[in-house]
Order: structure tokens, then C-alpha cells, then sequence
């Protein structure tokens, strides 16, 4: 069945981006020249995805205000000429059917993706990670749309991380099935180093078939006194329900203070209006380290 669907837990506090992130959500903080936020919806539309459902808390009206249209500030754009700006303006708020659901209290990601379950219906969707933005030929998410279609499974995406930031991340036990693609055979949420299956990690994007729903309407709290997905998930992997594929991209952690900052050099490298005069900068700047 076509994934055509998305969600995006977006109810994090921020902790990580603090002062920063004290009134303006972490997702709202620009990247270059739009919200990190943006960059999430723009992977998911390239793969084919028309509705989406942002779950948010009450600190975040800055989200919905965005991909509204604001005509007042078109108008003035229109009248000094500035197409350009108007159209970038427009398309955020054109990019997709966007919807909201607060997730209430903060009770951990399985429980944020449990609130979707209405929107969802009985198709499989995909779920985007609001902190984490992919670089990529191909988007993250399409390339696990395909798994999914393909084998008629839920998948999640993975790639090896190293031993100093595993215990950050979901952990795969898994044996492989074709290439980049894996079966999963267990899972862990943030696992000790001495425990953990693999360096396989969970790195914010997940295509899920909508018995996930009933897991985790059941599922007890985890680490953190949390309803974790990590655990929903491995509820899956006894029936050989789930799948990772190994996807081909560079991903950061816009919710920390130095992936924020090495996403954000990134983007600013392959800008247009950025690039040039920013490789001059480093160069500048690192002959005088
Ligand atoms: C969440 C998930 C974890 C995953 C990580 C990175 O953790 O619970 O399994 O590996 O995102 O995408 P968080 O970073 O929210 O603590």
C-alpha cells in the first residue's frame, strides 16, 4: 500500500538548546534560511507524502503560524516588488496538507506517535523525527517507502554509529537480508556500552504499519519513565514484522548545540548566496588557528 502519510513528533521541551530554545521551538530555529522544520517537510514531500501530522505542545504555535499564509506581509512583499521573498513566503505554506495534534503531556515518543493514531487510519506512514535533517541524494524517507512497499513490513532507517555515541540511540540486533536492507531481530533504547547488540543506530526516520497503534496503547514505561517506540517496535521483531535499511545520507542532530552548528556550515556551503563567501571565511579563519 502507498505511503502517503507522515508524522512528525515535535513535542520535545528543547533541553538540549537551552537558552535558545526557551520561546522558539528547536524546530523553528533557522537553518541558513528556513526552519529546520521545513527541511523535514521538504524530504517527505520529495518522497510523496501529501498529508502530515505535526505532533506539538503548547509552546510551539510558531509551527502552525509558519506554514500559514500571512497576508499582510505578502501584500507588503507584492507592492515593493520583492517576488522572490513572496514566493519563498507562499511555498511554505503550500508545501503540504499539514495538520496538528498536541501530544498533552511529555510521556516519551511511543506516546507522541500513539496521538497520530486517528489521523493515520489503517495505512502505513511514515514518521520524520523533528530534530534530525537528512543530506541526500534520495530522500531518507523514500528510500525506506521502498523497503516498506516492497516487502509489506515496517522499517526503520539505521546506520552505524561509533562506540562513543551509542548508548544515545535505538540499537539493532539484525541479520542481513539483501543489500542495506536487514531484518530485525531486537531492539533497545539507549542501550550501556557493554550491553548493546550493535553500532546499528535508529536515526529518526521510520515507516510503520498501523498495528504499531495497538502496541503502543499497551506499552509500559521505558527508559526514562517514557513510553518509548524502541520498545513498541521490538514487540514486532518476534513475527518478523521489522525491517532496517541501512540509508544513504548524511544525517545531524539539530537538537544539539555542534550538529546544529555542522548542519548548519553544511547548508551554508551548498547555499547559492552563502557558499562561495563562506568557504573564503573558513579559509580565512582557519589560517589563523
Ligand atoms: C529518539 C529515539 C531513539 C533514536 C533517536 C535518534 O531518541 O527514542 O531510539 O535512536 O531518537 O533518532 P531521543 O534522541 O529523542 O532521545
Amino acid at each position: 500500500m502507498k505511503v502517503r502519510k507522515a508524522v512528525i513528533p515535535a513535542a520535545g521541551l528543547g533541553t538540549r538548546m537551552l537558552p535558545a530554545t526557551k520561546t522558539v521551538p528547536k524546530e523553528m530555529l533557522p537553518m541558513v534560511d528556513k526552519p529546520v522544520l521545513q527541511y523535514i517537510i521538504e524530504e517527505a514531500v520529495e518522497a510523496g507524502i501529501e498529508d502530515i501530522l505535526i505532533v506539538t505542545n503548547r509552546a510551539k504555535s510558531a509551527m502552525d503560524d509558519y506554514f500559514d499564509y500571512y497576508p499582510e506581509l505578502e501584500h507588503r512583499l507584492e507592492a515593493a516588488g520583492k517576488e522572490k521573498e513572496l514566493e519563498e513566503v507562499k511555498r511554505a505554506a503550500d508545501l503540504a496538507n499539514i495538520f496538528y495534534v498536541r501530544q498533552k503531556e511529555t510521556k516519551g515518543l511511543g506516546h507522541a506517535i500513539w496521538r497520530a493514531r486517528r489521523f493515520v487510519g489503517d495505512a502505513p506512514f511514515a514518521v520524520l523525527l523533528g530534530d534530525d535533517i537528512m543530506r541526500s541524494p534520495k530522500p531518507v524517507i523514500g528510500q525506506l517507502i521502498d523497503a516498506a512497499e516492497a516487502y509489506d513490513a515496517s522499517v526503520i532507517g539505521v546506520q552505524q554509529v561509533s562506540d562513543e555515541v551509542v548508548s544515545k540511540y535505538g540499537v539493532i540486533k539484525a541479520r542481513p537480508l539483501a543489500d542495506r536492507l536487514f531484518a530485525v531481530e531486537d531492539m533497545q533504547e539507549k542501550p550501556t556500552l557493554a550491553e548493546k547488540f550493535s553500532n546499528y543506530a535508529v536515526l529518526g526516520r521510520y515507516v510503520l504499519r498501523p498495528d504499531v497503534f495497538d502496541i503502543l496503547e499497551n506499552q509500559t514505561p521505558g527508559y526514562g519513565g517514557e513510553i518509548q517506540l524502541t520498545d513498541g517496535l521490538k514487540k514486532l521483531c518476534p513475527e518478523n514484522k521489522l525491517l532496517a535499511v541501512e540509508f544513504e545520507g548524511r544525517r545531524y542532530d539539530t537538537g544539539n548545540l555542534k550538529g546544529f552548528l555542522e548542519a548548519t556550515i553544511d547548508y551554508a556551503l551548498d547555499h547559492p548566496e552563502t557558499g562561495a563567501w563562506l568557504k573564503e571565511f573558513i579559509r580565512e579563519k582557519a589560517r589563523g588557528l
